[in-house]
């Protein structure tokens, strides 16, 4: 039998990524070209630089995916695309390049969301099992999924302001630490002998929502107040209380979504699931419990098509294909 090869295409955010997996599972090639270095003197992404860097890369990253996966242009299945949520400018080009795609190979088009991405980049390493929570963390996102059954899921809660990546670099930069700063803070947190102690966002009695925005004010009056005193930072300390903090209510929160929903599995998706502090909190919850805790390698966590394309392949098989008109959703909801 025919293998279904699904060209998948990712440009939501800074990275521009082409991908093609076999019959939903074995990535052929997953080209990932990062923007981290364009946007890292600005301190954060800059929406109209990452459009322009989009369509400066898609073109030879198309052929560089087909290239390294050995397959030619007539082999293609499906054509699929993230279409949101996102920054629209880039949405944009991704969209436009596979609709061209599309049009031109007379192929099915397919549209991801973002997030489900995330979720079934799982797949691509080991099947899921239902029913399941996930935990996606990154730049742009922190959300808590409920996974019903394949295709079938709902945000349970998110944050209310900042995401938890976002949070991470915005602290990171109050202590003069090069962008992205997450990494730079964990690092730091591991350095630290004793925490400077932040306040947690519980929020609401039974909420499964998120606030980094408190925590983060609270962090940047110390440096301040330190400042102004002309004291030296104590960055150590306060990147591990910080840390700290993000961690009892990310972890807190998954665990008990992972009770009530009676999960069998709990995932861990997006760059800060690089978070070593964060691994070693949900792998030791998770063990007490024997929840089986499931983290794909970091190249699979952070942005990449493939993901796009494991997801893609549940809609394929469901034939649920996207007409030509298909539009870019910066707010798309699941
Ligand atoms: O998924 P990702 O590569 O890009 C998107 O945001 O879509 O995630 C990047 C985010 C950045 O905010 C970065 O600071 C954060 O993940 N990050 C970390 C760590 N590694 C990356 N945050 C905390 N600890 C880390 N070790
Ligand atoms: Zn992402």
């Amino acid at each position: 039998e025919q293998p279904v090869y699904i060209l998948a295409i990712e440009t939501s955010c800074d990275e521009t990524s082409v991908a093609i997996v076999e019959n939903g599972t074995r990535i052929r090639s997953n080209v990932v070209s990062s923007q981290v270095e364009t946007h890292r003197r600005y301190g954060g992404v800059v929406p109209e630089i990452a459009s322009r860097q989009h369509v400066e890369s898609i073109t030879w990253m198309l052929q560089e995916a087909l290239e390294q996966a050995d397959v030619r242009l007539e082999e293609l299945s499906a054509i699929a695309v993230t279409n949101g949520p996102g920054l629209v400018g880039a949405l944009l080009v991704g969209v436009a390049a596979a609709k061209a795609l599309a049009f031109a190979l007379e192929l099915p088009l397919i549209g991801v969301h973002h997030i489900a991405g995330h979720i079934y980049a799982n797949q691509l390493v080991q099947p899921l099992e239902y029913p399941a929570v996930a935990l996606v963390v990154s730049g742009g996102h922190t959300e808590l999924v409920y996974l019903e059954s394949e295709g079938k899921f709902r945000i349970i809660g998110q944050t209310r302001d900042d995401a938890v990546g976002e949070a991470y670099d915005k602290v990171a930069r109050a202590l003069n630490l090069p962008y992205p700063g997450g990494p730079h803070i964990d690092r730091l947190a591991h350095e630290a002998e004793h925490e400077i102690e932040l306040p947690r966002a519980w929020l609401e009695g039974d909420s499964y929502d998120f606030s980094f925005s408190g925590l983060k004010s609270a962090m940047l009056n110390v440096v301040n107040q330190s400042r102004m005193r002309g004291e030296a930072l104590q960055s150590a300390q306060l990147s591990l209380g910080f840390q700290n903090s993000v961690i009892d209510v990310l972890v807190t929160k998954a665990m008990r979504a992972a009770a009530e929903f009676g999960a069998k599995q709990l995932i861990l998706a997006g760059g800060v699931a690089a978070n070593r502090g964060l691994r070693a909190a949900l792998a030791a919850r998770c063990e007490e419990i024997g929840l089986p805790l499931i983290v794909p390698p970091l190249s699979l966590c952070t942005d990449n098509a493939a993901m796009i394309a494991a997801a893609a392949f549940l809609k394929w098989n469901k034939r649920e294909f996207a007409e030509l008109d298909l539009k870019a959703e910066p707010l798309l909801s699941l």
